[in-house]
């Protein structure tokens, strides 16, 4: 638990949670347009700005993504906050002026008109990102994605390619807070013109929320009975009533996390898009070569690298593993954190232990990475080998209520550096099939 003050009253939180959580535990109301507590905070509208002050210095942060840390100073409804807010609603209604949620939305903060310069009346997409979000982290289509950059930004199939990987779920209809989302319906032609006989699968199992169920309603959901009473009972959409707890959180294959919303490749580098971007990490199997790393080389900041280059190079007690990149791009952030303390790419290996993000030459490639069943079938032979030849040594009697990072901990990595490597990046033509 961490000790904060809010508004000048001290309060108490959890180590992780957001300053947006917590304010909402307390009942303080804070704005917002791009979050939804199902999905990964984006950071994009702003509206949820507070002010916080650490060591002297006060800065303007967002609450949704602003982690939570002892001994801060937030202010939520000072005259500054207030003003950078109704400021932010002026842009907002400039990008958008005849959208009648975001009307609304001024209204209520007592903004009439915006004072800033209206591009393109017609223009509805507020850039939240909740429908891209959705479409990747909770439908696992990753179906549409930003495009272009400043203010030609955009909506559309990600980096402008590959429409079919939408399945229809209207989801991404369903979250726009605009009603700028529409393009669920043409894809919902292309199905049902296409799909006949057993092919016929309704959303449900389009999601893979059920096995098997075939769409009698010509895939019209507002005429089904089943979708009626989902809707019924949760309030919601399909996709947020179920999918969250179904897919969303990792969980253990033989001893190793393993993330469901992550594309995985064979040199053990996960992938994850992120706008016009891809974050590259290392798997918490190939992370144990970071547990006592002396140090761990990153390419540089805007070099080009290539498909199969050196992404990583993990040195420990004079031995060295390099670690191949399975995608081509410009190198465009790197993770210093990772970089300062080598070994936080073990404790954290999918979170805070990232590596670098590229921009991509070839955006398409990232489909060629394992993802979902294919990526967990991979992960499972992969951890069971390891996992094998981690617990050597350890009682049968206790195998099974330890993890093998546990035994991880009694061992020197770096004598078991030459085995490691046979095992989790043996040589191209050796390696375990996908
Ligand atoms: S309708 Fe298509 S684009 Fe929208 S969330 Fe579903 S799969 Fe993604
Ligand atoms: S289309 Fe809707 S949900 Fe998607 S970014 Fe634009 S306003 Fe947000
Ligand atoms: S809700 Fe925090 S930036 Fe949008």
């Amino acid at each position: 638990m961490v000790t904060l003050t809010i508004n000048s009253k001290k309060v108490r939180a959890k180590e992780n949670s957001t300053l947006l959580e917590v304010c909402q535990k307390l009942s303080i109301p804070i704005p917002t347009l791009c979050y939804h507590p199902d999905l990964s905070p984006h950071g994009s509208c702003r509206l949820c700005t507070v002010e916080v002050s650490e060591n002297g210095k006060t800065r303007m942060v967002t609450a949704c993504n602003f982690p939570v840390r002892e001994g801060i100073k937030v202010e939520t409804h000072s005259d500054k906050v207030l003003q950078a807010r109704r400021i932010l609603i002026e842009l907002l209604l400039a990008r958008c002026p005849r959208v009648p949620f975001l009307q609304d939305f001024a209204r209520e903060w007592g903004v009439q008109k915006s004072s800033f310069k209206t591009e393109n009346p017609e223009n509805n997409c507020i850039l939240c990102g909740l429908c891209v979000r959705t479409c990747n982290e909770l439908v696992g289509a990753n179906a549409i994605g930003f495009s272009k950059r400043g203010t030609h930004k955009k909506i559309g199939t990600p980096f402008e390619i590959d429409s079919s990987r939408c399945i229809a779920c209207g989801a991404c209809e369903y979250i726009c807070p605009t009603g700028a989302v529409k393009m669920e319906m043409d894809r919902i032609r292309e199905i049902k013109h296409s799909d006949t006989g057993i092919l016929r699968i309704c959303r449900y199992a389009r999601l893979g929320l059920i096995d098997f169920m075939i769409c009698s309603n010509g895939f019209e959901c507002w005429r089904c009975e089943v979708d009626q009473m989902i809707e019924d009972r949760f309030g919601t959409h399909p996709v947020f009533a179920i999918k969250p707890a179904h897919n969303k959180q990792p969980f253990q294959v033989n001893g190793f996390t393993f993330f469901p919303d992550l594309f995985y490749s064979e040199e053990h580098i996960w992938a994850k898009p992120i706008e016009q971007h891809i974050r590259l990490g290392l798997d918490e199997m190939i992370s144990i070569f970071a547990m006592e790393a002396d140090s761990i080389s990153l390419p540089p900041k805007g070099s080009a690298l290539k498909k199969g280059q050196v992404l990583a190079e993990i040195r420990a007690a004079g031995k060295k593993a390099k670690i191949l990149s399975p995608l081509a791009g410009v190198v465009s952030v790197i993770n210093h954190d990772v970089e300062e303390s080598p070994n936080l790419a073990w404790r954290d290996p999918y979170r805070r232990g990232w590596l670098v993000m590229i921009q991509p030459d070839r955006p398409e490639e990232l489909f060629n990475l394992d993802s979902g069943e294919k990526a967990k079938s991979w992960f499972t032979k992969e951890a069971s080998n390891l996992t094998t030849f981690l617990m050597k040594g350890v009682p049968q009697s206790s195998k099974k209520d330890r993890s093998p990072r546990e035994p991880l901990i009694g061992k020197v990595i770096h004598q078991q550096w030459d085995n490691l490597i046979k095992i989790l990046l043996p040589p191209k033509n050796e390696r375990r099939g996908k």
